[in-house]
């Protein structure tokens, strides 16, 4: 592991985010976001990390592709929000730093849009700071617990990049599947419920047919993971009005089409989607 990190970026966040602890660095132990960077090809994990992803790997091939799919997915489904003229991002769960991040992606359509990223592990934090840096005011990255809704948003909105009263894009991807359905659902209303109208928001979770699901979510020790039916997904979007194709296979989601594009089914899928805060809330 290289860059920012390690028990030095532990203490620059004191005791943990505003609402719940940070997730204490230990290089012995897999983590969550080293296993996914690791995934994904990146840079930044420990032996632990590698068996862990490796296992996932021997379960189910599939696994790697769909890290890959998802992040393909984020692409499209940010220059679509971006071209909606939303300039504020918040991403939940935001993960250590690949290319392209967020705001490399978003900066491409406006340049002086806000971006903050959010985690509750001090690692990806640092890392994200470091990128921060050098990208003058409009980005940031603060600690939070993604399940402490009210916290998270005020962590936000005091950053000074991001104002709540209007229309901002919310990003929760692969995230929602380390709580359990219930308070996923919870969560992502309350999330919902504080949106401007107009607002956007992404989410993507991992998916996997029973068998395959219940082997993934007994090996996966980085921490507890559940495996969301496609209903408890669209579950997560109450109260939005989705974009078509609405709650697809990340594969298969283009902006626009009123049916996801043709795929190959497969055990394991990122379900993916994007919905939009109405301007009057639902009765
Ligand atoms: C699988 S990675 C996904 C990264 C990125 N969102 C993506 O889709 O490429 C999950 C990230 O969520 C973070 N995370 C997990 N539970 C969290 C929580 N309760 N609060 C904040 N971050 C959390 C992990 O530290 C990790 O960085």
């Amino acid at each position: 592991m290289t860059g920012p990190g390690g028990p030095e970026a532990a203490a620059a966040y004191g005791n943990g985010t505003p609402d719940g602890p940070l997730v204490p660095f230990d290089p012995t132990k897999p983590n969550i976001a080293r296993a996914y960077d690791y995934l994904l090809g990146g840079k930044d994990h420990f032996p632990p990390d590698r068996e862990l992803a490796g296992r996932l790997v021997a379960l189910y091939p599939g696994v790697r592709q769909m890290v890959r799919e998802n992040r393909r997915f984020l692409i499209r489904a940010l220059d679509y929000v971006a071209a909606q003229a939303i300039s504020q991002y918040a991403d939940l769960g935001a993960g250590l730093p690949t290319s392209p991040a967020v705001h490399d992606i978003v900066h491409r359509h406006d340049a002086t849009a806000s971006v903050v990223y959010v985690d509750n592990d001090p690692v990806v934090i640092n890392h994200l700071r470091a990128l921060a840096a050098s990208r003058e005011d409009h980005v940031d990255a603060v600690a939070g617990d993604v399940a402490k809704p009210a916290a998270v948003l005020d962590t936000v909105q005091a950053t000074g990049l991001i104002d709540l009263g209007k229309p901002v894009c919310l990003i929760a991807a692969m995230v929602l599947h380390f709580q359990d359905a219930a308070t996923a659902r919870e969560i992502t209303a309350a999330y919902i419920a504080r949106l401007a109208p107009g607002s956007h928001v992404i989410i993507t979770v991992a998916c996997g047919e029973p068998a395959i699901g219940q082997q993934i979510t007994r090996t996966y020790n980085a921490a507890p993971v559940f495996n969301h039916t496609p209903a408890d997904v669209a579950s997560f979007f109450t109260g939005l009005d989705l974009i078509q194709p609405g709650i697809a296979d990340a594969r298969a989601w283009k902006p626009g089409w009123h049916t996801p594009a043709p795929y190959q089914q497969r055990p394991g899928q990122v379900l993916a989607g994007i919905g939009v805060t109405p301007s009057q809330p639902a009765p």
